[in-house]
């Protein structure tokens, strides 16, 4: 999958892309980052990618043209159009769902805001989805196009090592994450749960997914509420509901 990236920093996201997972995908050659600097697309001599808002006020804007030339070069380079999504606060909110939608794309392009934002006809005209990865404000779109590019990336088939964690991993399946131990058996007084000493890996199984459920239950009930849960499921929901009320 391939990811153009409109930045007027590109700088920023050297060490992100060029580490563990990521920097072994693209070896594998199944992610390709091109990282496209918009001054490189401006004309006049002080490579000027922003200016005054018209109307007044504080901050500058990023202007439309350096943006859209960068991207008619894309378009003509790939030799197909992919989705444009603009980086913002006010975006859709980025999530797991969306995550792996967009994951299912040959490749995407992605533009990095800064400032007080970009030109409202870089939205008319070129962008396809505007994306938020939160309800906070960000000096710039890059550091959010790394979270959607790392989360996009791990979904592609053998980016990650072991596929199983991908499918176990919180949220891919609509819930929290079962807690994990690895040696010493016990530290400080804290013992590993009998159970995964056991080799039982039926009786492994079920107290894992208990434990996501319980997990959800307690810091996500909203997650809960939206899924639809098998009889195994409800079951291990109905005992936890029970041992909560119980004191355990
Ligand atoms: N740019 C600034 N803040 C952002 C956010 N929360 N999500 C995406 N892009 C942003």
């Amino acid at each position: 999958m391939y990811f153009d990236i409109l930045t007027l920093f590109p700088g920023i996201f050297s060490s992100p892309f060029s580490e563990s997972i990521l920097a072994r995908a693209r070896e594998k050659g199944l992610l390709e980052i091109n990282l496209i600097n918009i001054r490189d697309y401006t004309h006049d001599k002080h490579n000027v990618a922003d200016d005054y808002p018209y109307g007044g006020g504080a901050g500058m804007v990023m202007k439309i043209e350096p943006i859209y030339r960068a991207w008619e070069d894309i378009r003509q380079q790939r030799g197909e159009d992919s989705p444009v999504i603009l980086l913002s606060p006010q975006g859709r909110r980025l999530d797991q769902t969306l995550v792996k939608d967009l994951s299912k794309e040959r490749g995407l392009t992605l533009i990095c805001g800064h400032y007080e934002g970009v030109d409202e006809r870089v939205r008319q005209s070129i962008v396809t989805d505007e994306i938020s990865i939160g309800d906070y404000v960000l000096t710039g779109g890059e550091i959010a196009a790394i979270v959607l590019v790392d989360a996009v990336a791990r979904m592609i088939p053998g980016v990650l090592g072991d596929e199983q964690s991908r499918i176990e991993d919180s949220f891919y399946n609509g819930l929290l994450d079962y807690p994990h131990y690895t040696r010493p058996r016990e530290f400080k007084g804290m013992e590993v749960p009998e159970i995964l000493l056991s080799g039982h890996h039926g009786e492994i199984a079920r107290w894992r997914r208990k434990q996501a459920l319980k997990r959800t239950l307690l810091r996500r009930p909203d997650l809960l509420a939206e899924k639809e849960l098998n009889p195994e499921d409800q079951e291990l929901l109905k005992e936890i509901k029970a041992e909560l009320e119980g004191g355990n």
